[in-house]
């Protein structure tokens, strides 16, 4: 992105807002290899089979609990049936963060413990559909994160996959936090912008979106391992 064109934060609808060059291009670098590392495994990235029989043109590996359309497990019944890796705490600390910077409120993040993240990797022909992020069982914001190439984000209304929508253009850096009125609101990815990323993220192409969502669902085991 031109940093001499100004990207000052907007909220796009009430409780969705974008935060352009959110994250510092070391923050960037730390999140590449972070996910390269859960890439690989336990449970390696992967395009997800839909149950009409289509695959998504993304690959997406989780960290905290394994998503397939349309529920989450901690165990990747639809891949090599091992467990997810664990959600880490710096990566809850920084969704708390995000939070904050998102809203203008240092108690934005009272209580918010996001348990799981869905790390999509799109090459210059991935798209995603209007779609809602709805598996959840809980309200609580989703905190998203782009690295890499630039795409247009579509986020639309809590009703219907159609109009009314804003497009908005993601870059390598920016924060999205949707929550509150439009927690459940169509969203999706209709094109990614190829060769529009910086190398030095450590992504020579390609775009990553990291989607940080609390599930809801009950953790078993010690605190910090869920
Ligand atoms: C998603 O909707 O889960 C991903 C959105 C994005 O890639 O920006
Ligand atoms: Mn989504």
């Amino acid at each position: 992105m031109n940093a001499l064109i100004p990207r000052p934060p907007m909220e796009i609808a009430p409780g969705a807002v974008h935060v352009p060059g959110w994250l510092s291009l070391d923050q960037q670098r730390e999140l590449v290899v972070a996910c390269r590392e859960w890439a690989t495994g336990p449970v390696p990235i992967r395009y997800t089979r839909l149950p009409r029989g289509g695959v998504m043109s993304v690959r997406t590996v989780c960290v905290g609990w394994h998503w397939q359309p349309y529920r989450y497990s901690r165990t990747a019944d639809d891949v090599n049936g091992r467990r997810v890796a664990a959600f880490p705490g710096w990566l809850a600390g920084l969704g708390r963060r995000a939070l904050v910077e998102a809203y203008g409120d240092p108690a934005a993040c009272d209580g918010y413990a996001p348990d799981t993240a869905l790390i999509n990797f799109y090459d210059g022909e991935s798209r995603m559909g209007m779609h809602q992020d709805k598996d959840e069982r809980s309200g609580a914001p989703v905190v998203s994160l782009t690295i890499g190439d630039s795409c247009l984000f579509r986020f639309g209304n809590t009703e219907t996959r159609a109009k009314p929508y804003t497009d908005v253009e993601l870059a390598s850096g920016d924060l999205f936090v949707f929550g509150g009125p439009s927690r459940f609101a169509y969203h999706g990815v209709p094109k990614v912008y190829p060769g529009t990323g910086d190398p030095a993220t450590g992504l020579a192409s390609g775009r990553l979106n990291i989607t940080m969502r609390v599930t809801g669902l009950p953790s078993e085991g010690p605190p910090g391992e869920g």
